[in-house]
């Protein structure tokens, strides 16, 4: 049989098949087939210094533990997110949409590290030296001290690197990165994966910390799916929220810290700031508090979040009362309010109902049941819910309080915020007290009002 030495590629999905088709059997693309010649050599064991002897096995137990190496960012929040600095010879995928502020970001940390005496690179594969040069003086950022490369040939880059030997290398961005070894276009999937291996290998052997910008696709995707999170050893999201100010940064996948930390930024005329107060961006709270608002925590993607809820409840005058949900599902609020009525006694059918979640949130999950829930009642009976509670779990029909994903690390944050009580699902309560926080674990809608009489 003959040898393979060519497949054929998806350069959409990336999907490998053994034969050329007209369709990608994957992802349903037309046209987007193409083939690709397997290389003999890695090209990447060129600078590996491939000497092409045996392999031997290893115990786990013979293996000489190093202490990770970090190096601080020079940027509070973004070393946190990192998991306390920026390892050694890591490979950070950094994803955002257009304008989120990656090169900004990126362009602020080399600075900072350039300036505690690191060798750095900063690759731009988009943007002219002009136009960073521009950046960089409106930021202030020390000009001298930061390297530039315009360049989008990953071997090129990798030949400036072994001469230059950076501590940490940017590269803005992967997906306009091509390779020689690879005969698709450049942007396809198959280039952007290689690049991003053929430079991460290259990062391993010779202790450069690499930061790669990657784009992120409409439904908030890396574009290039989950090929590349495999890749690298961290993948991070800068996301802009709905206050136009304000930018998130998150951990997807971290080999190195945890995935629940968060990055808060402002972005002004002087590029990113750090929020030194993060809980205060959604919170907006007034200082006097007010019946029907309630403070819940969502999760949204991989983080906690401290959301407000609102409700307004009046009598109504005539025809048809309304019922209005703002920032969650219409037919949700109708199903708690006959939940409320059945196994509360409690009647709205004659009542006004206007229920918000604040900040223009839109929430998807169900674990705010419980909080709209009592925001209704609060206002129905017009009684304040003090400022350091807040509640969260799903409402079954038979009133029953479910228990909700990701219970402690709601509770954890809310704790950090200065939250002092909760009333949450029993299932969700933690074997071990958190320091400060006293829970009301209840099973039931009833034992949550009782709950709730006690607090308020
Ligand atoms: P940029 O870092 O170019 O975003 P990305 O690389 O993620 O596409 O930042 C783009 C936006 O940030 C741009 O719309 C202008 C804004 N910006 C400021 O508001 N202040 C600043 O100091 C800088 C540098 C950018
Ligand atoms: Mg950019």
């Amino acid at each position: 049989m003959a040898k393979k030495n060519s497949s054929f590629v998806c350069t959409e999905c990336g999907n490998d098949s053994t034969r050329w088709a007209g369709q990608c059997s994957a992802c349903k693309e037309w046209n987007t087939i193409k083939e690709v010649r397997l290389s003999k050599a890695s090209p990447a064991e060129k600078h590996a210094g491939y000497s092409g002897t045996q392999s031997t096995t290893q115990l786990l137990s013979d293996v000489t533990l190093e202490k990770t190496e970090r190096l601080s960012s020079g940027i509070t929040e973004f070393d946190r997110v990192l998991g306390g600095g920026i390892v050694h010879g890591s490979v950070v995928l950094i994803g955002g949409t257009p304008g989120a502020g990656k090169s900004t970001l990126l362009l602020q940390l080399i600075a900072n590290t350039a300036e505690k005496g690191a060798t750095v690179l900063y690759v731009s594969g988009e943007e002219s030296l002009q136009q960073i040069a521009e950046r960089a003086i409106r930021l202030s950022l020390p000009l001298d001290k930061i390297k530039m490369l315009t360049e989008t040939s990953v071997q090129r880059i990798c030949d400036v690197l072994t001469e230059l030997k950076p501590t940490i290398l940017v590269i803005d961005s992967i997906q306009v990165m091509h390779t020689e070894s690879s005969d698709t276009s450049p942007g396809s999937v198959s280039q952007v994966k290689e690049s991003a291996s053929y430079l991460t290998q290259f990062a391993k052997r010779n202790g450069v910390s690499i930061f790669m910008v990657g784009h992120v696709t409409k439904d908030q995707s890396l574009a290039g799916p989950m090929t590349l999170s495999h890749i690298v050893d961290t993948q991070l999201i800068l996301a802009s929220t709905d206050d136009a100010r304000f930018r998130v940064l998150r951990a997807d996948k971290n080999r190195f810290g945890s995935v629940g930390e968060l990055g808060f930024f402002a972005m002004d005329s002087a590029g990113l700031k750090e929020v030194k107060n993060p809980s205060a961006m959604f919170l907006n709270r007034t200082e006097k508090p007010a019946s029907g608002s309630v403070v819940t925590v969502l999760w949204e993607g991989t983080r906690p979040l401290l959301v407000e809820i609102q409700a307004l409840v009046t009598e109504c005058q005539y025809g048809n009362p309304r019922r209005l949900a703002v920032g969650f599902d219409q037919n949700r609020l109708a199903m708690l309010l006959a939940v409320l009525s059945r196994h509360a006694g409690i009647f709205t059918a004659s009542d006004e109902i206007y229920a918000n979640v604040v900040g223009g949130i839109k929430v998807t999950e169900t674990s705010s049941d419980l909080a709209i829930l009592i925001s209704i009642v609060s206002s129905l009976k017009n009684t304040i819910v003090p400022h350091d509670c807040f509640f969260f779990g799903e409402l079954g029909l038979n009133g029953e309080i479910r228990p909700v994903a990701n219970g402690y690390a709601r509770l954890n944050d809310a704790a950090k915020h200065g939250f002092k009580r909760a009333i949450i699902p029993k299932a969700n309560a933690p074997k071990n007290a958190l320091p400060g926080l006293k829970i009301y674990p209840v099973s039931s809608l009833s034992e949550a009002l009782t709950a709730l009489d006690e607090i308020s």
